[in-house]
């Protein structure tokens, strides 16, 4: 048997496609449109005859090789760059979803899905149910004869509390439902929720696979077939593509990918542990630490714990502000993924705009700060968290 070609390994070559210059970085084809030989090659092409290049919106070669080697690295038949995650889960939605269907969803996702489900797809006829994303049960009961996809992020922001993909999958396939897994945070460095069951993957490239915080883009991935046409089907007329450029910034961001995700995790434990420690700290959640409820499923379903590490401090909301403000190194900013570390109070910022109910629901408290480790050294991210929490 072939050996498999090893992540870090799909990382760096997966997907490369050299021009007639034989460039050794890939190239970034930054051009909306492509020329045709003649009349009757326009034609053909316009028919997706015989899959050569049109127009950016549709396919563009920088975008091909990030795709493909997001597909290699997910071990999926087919990727559909998008523009953001958000219009990544949107293409998923469209893709999949018509007027009175029917939607479960953790209610431990990110702040503008929830947002997407409640305020708009609710315009469209689709109703949207919110489940705990660890009680199977919950999600069993929630299920209607017309629920047609199943909705889940894990680990998740800002908890980090862990879904078991393949015990979901089991209850998609028997509601003859679409399991669709986000998988921003962990990336398939460290889980692969396809091996798991799992129908789509989505993902957020503007977090760790450009890994700098440069670009914004996403993707949806999945087996060949009608259901990843429909998504390419509704890119292509709806339009929420992947730049040229942000895809080739990503596409480089993934060379390092399986070396950044280790290592951060790596980082994040150790801060982790630090954190247990500490006086001010009340309760710590990081899916790597042996307190984490669903540790033992973490560590079968992911390779490492990954980089997000949530803390509930004594005091409230103003001792969780003073710890970020008395921050000097540390960035104060909502975005994640990045080699430099950065602090947030989800309360008032990423989950600013659910109500309270859903957001006591999901169990995000005012005292809850949540850092995304980056690269720094341990002892200068200790040092800085210290000055708030002394
Ligand atoms: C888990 C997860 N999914 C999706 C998104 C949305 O991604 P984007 O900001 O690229 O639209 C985010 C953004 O923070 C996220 O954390």
């Amino acid at each position: 048997m072939a050996k498999q070609i090893e992540q870090s390994t799909l990382g760096v070559r997966a997907g490369t496609a050299r021009s007639q210059f034989n460039e050794h970085s890939e190239a970034l084809y930054l051009t909306s449109s492509f020329v045709f030989e003649n009349a009757a090659q326009a034609a053909e092409r316009f028919t997706g005859g015989d899959g050569g290049n049109v127009y950016s919106r549709f396919t563009n070669p920088t975008v091909t090789m990030f795709q493909d080697r997001l597909a290699a690295l997910e071990g999926a038949g087919a990727c559909v760059a998008t523009a953001s995650g958000m219009s990544a889960i949107l293409a998923a939605a469209m893709a999949l979803l018509k007027a009175g269907d029917h939607v479960v969803c953790s209610n431990a996702v990110f702040g503008a899905t929830v947002q997407l489900y409640v305020t708009i797809l609710s315009r469209f006829g689709i109703e949207t149910t919110f489940v705990s994303p660890t009680r199977i049960e919950d999600w069993q009961r929630a299920l209607r004869p017309n629920t047609k996809l199943l909705f889940l992020e894990t680990p998740s922001n800002p908890l980090g509390e862990i879904s078991d993909i393949a015990a979901l999958a089991a209850v998609a396939k028997q509601a003859a439902a679409v399991l669709v897994v986000d998988n921003a945070l962990c990336t398939p460095a460290l889980q692969r929720p396809l091996e798991f069951g799992a129908d789509l993957v989505i993902h957020s490239a503007t977090k760790y696979l450009d890994g700098q915080g440069r670009v914004l883009g996403g993707a949806v991935l999945g087996a060949k077939g009608p259901l990843m046409d429909g998504v390419f089907g509704f890119l292509r007329t709806a339009g929420p593509s992947l730049s040229p450029f942000n895809a080739w910034v990503a596409l480089k961001g993934m060379e390092t990918l399986e070396l950044r995700m280790l290592a951060q995790s790596g980082r994040a434990l150790d801060l982790a542990r630090w954190l247990e420690g500490q006086p001010k700290v009340a309760r710590v959640h990081y899916p790597g630490l042996a307190s984490h409820p669903q540790h033992a499923l973490a560590m079968r379903q992911q390779r490492a714990a990954g980089a997000l590490v949530s803390f509930e401090v004594k005091g409230g909301k103003d001792t969780a502000w003073k710890v970020i403000d008395s921050t000097r190194l540390i960035s104060i900013t909502g975005n994640l993924g990045d080699v430099k570390t950065t602090i947030t109070h989800p309360a008032t910022t990423t989950h600013g705009r659910i109500t309270p109910e859903a957001r006591a629901a999901a169990g995000i408290t005012d005292g809850l700060v949540r850092v995304a480790v980056g690269l720094e050294a341990l002892s200068d991210l200790q040092a800085d968290l210290e000055r708030g929490l002394g």
